[in-house]
C-alpha cells in the first residue's frame, strides 16, 4: 500500500517487514554518523494539527537521517487559524511538491480523507487520528516487545487506563492481534469504548487480577483534554483502582516490562518510581520510535532502485 492509515491495514507479513527493516536501521540511528542517503532529494512534510512531542520529533530525525528534506507545519500559526481548509492545504503541499505527508489531526479519519482526495499524490502516514488510531505507535510499541520478549505470538500484553480515547490502544490491539499476542484491556467501564466485545481482545475491570500473567504491561495516559470536566475521574480514586505503582509492579514477572507511549500523568496512571524504574522501557519506546518511522518511510517512499536493502547504497 501507499499509505500507513491503520494498523488494520498490516497483515503479519507486512507489519514483520516494517520491524525487520527498523532493527536494521536501528543501528544506523545509533550510530555517530547517522544519515543515510536513501531518500536524498525526497520532501517529508509533518503536516500537525494537534500537539506533538515524540511523534514529529521523531518523523523528523527518522526522515532527516534518511536524508530527505522535511517541512514542518503546525497548524497552530498557520493559515488554518484564518479558516483555511484540509483541502486548501493539502493543494498547497502538492504544489510544493510533498513526497510523503504525516499527518496528525484531532478528527477521526482526516489521514484517510487525505488519503483518498486527488488534492495530493504523496503517500500518507497517520501520526494519529482523534479517538481512531497511531499506527506507528502501535509498530513502535510491537518492536520494544519484540526486543525484550521475542517472538509476540502466545505473549501476554495488558494495556490499562483510558482506552475510550485511546488511539494508541486501538492501534496496539489490532496489530497485537495481527501478531499473535493475547491482548486483555484494563478499564473503568466508563472509560471502554461501545462496542469493546467486537475487538479481538479481552476486557476487565480489574488490574490486579491482570497483573501476574502479563509479558507487558502498557499504561495510557488519562486524557482529560477529550473529557467533559464533570466526568474526569479523581486522580486519588483512579490510581488507587488503575494506577501501576510499585507493589502492583512487583506483581508481574520478574521479565514483564513496563510501557507507556507518553506524555505521562506521573502520579495518576503510573507513579514515577515505576516510570522512571529498571523495568520501564518507556525512554526506549522513544529511541525505538525512530528507527520505526525510518522503516515506514523507507518502505513508503523507497530508496533507489539498485538498492534492495536500506543501507544497501549507502
Ligand atoms: N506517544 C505520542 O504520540 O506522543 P506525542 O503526542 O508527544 O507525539
Amino acid at each position: 500500500s501507499s499509505h500507513l492509515l491503520s494498523a488494520a491495514d498490516l497483515d503479519r507479513d507486512d507489519a514483520l517487514r516494517i520491524l525487520d527493516t527498523a532493527e536494521e536501521l536501528l543501528s544506523v540511528a545509533q550510530r555517530p554518523i547517522k544519515k543515510l542517503p536513501t531518500l536524498r532529494g525526497r520532501t517529508v512534510v509533518n503536516l500537525f494539527f494537534e500537539d506533538s512531542t515524540r511523534t514529529r520529533i521523531s518523523f523528523e530525525a527518522a526522515a532527516k537521517r534518511l536524508s530527505a528534506d522535511v517541512i514542518n507545519f503546525s497548524a497552530k500559526g498557520s493559515s488554518v487559524s484564518k479558516g483555511e481548509s484540509l483541502k486548501d492545504t493539502a493543494l498547497t503541499l502538492q504544489a510544493m511538491g510533498a513526497d510523503a505527508v504525516v499527518i496528525r489531526h484531532p478528527a477521526s479519519g482526516a489521514p484517510h480523507r487525505l488519503a483518498t482526495s486527488r488534492w495530493m499524490s504523496g503517500a500518507v502516514v497517520n501520526a494519529g487520528d482523534g479517538m481512531h488510531e497511531h499506527p506507528t505507535q502501535a509498530l513502535l510499541d510491537a518492536f520494544t516487545m519484540c526486543r525484550h520478549l521475542g517472538d509476540l505470538e502466545g505473549k501476554s500484553i495488558t494495556i490499562v487506563g483510558d482506552v475510550l480515547h485511546s488511539r494508541v490502544a486501538r492501534s496496539n490491539a489490532l496489530l497485537l492481534h495481527t501478531l499473535g499476542a493475547d491482548v486483555t484491556l484494563v478499564a473503568p467501564p466508563t472509560l471502554l469504548p461501545v462496542g469493546v466485545e467486537t475487538w479481538p481482545v479481552a476486557h476487565s475491570y480489574d488490574l490486579d487480577a491482570n497483573l501476574e500473567k502479563a509479558d507487558a504491561v502498557m499504561m495510557l495516559r488519562v486524557q482529560r483534554e477529550r473529557m467533559n470536566a464533570s466526568y474526569f475521574p479523581s486522580a486519588r480514586e483512579y490510581s488507587r483502582r488503575f494506577g501501576l505503582d510499585t507493589a502492583r509492579m512487583n506483581r508481574m514477572p520478574e521479565h514483564a516490562i513496563v510501557m507507556h507511549p507518553g506524555p505521562m500523568n506521573r502520579g495518576m496512571e503510573i507513579t514515577a518510581d515505576v516510570a522512571d524504574s529498571p523495568r520501564s522501557v518507556i525512554v526506549e519506546q522513544v529511541t525505538n520510535g525512530v528507527a520505526v518511522r525510518m522503516a515506514v518511510l523507507y518502505l513508503l517512499l523507497g530508496g533507489a532502485a539498485d538498492a534492495d536493502s536500506p543501507e544497501g547504497n549507502a
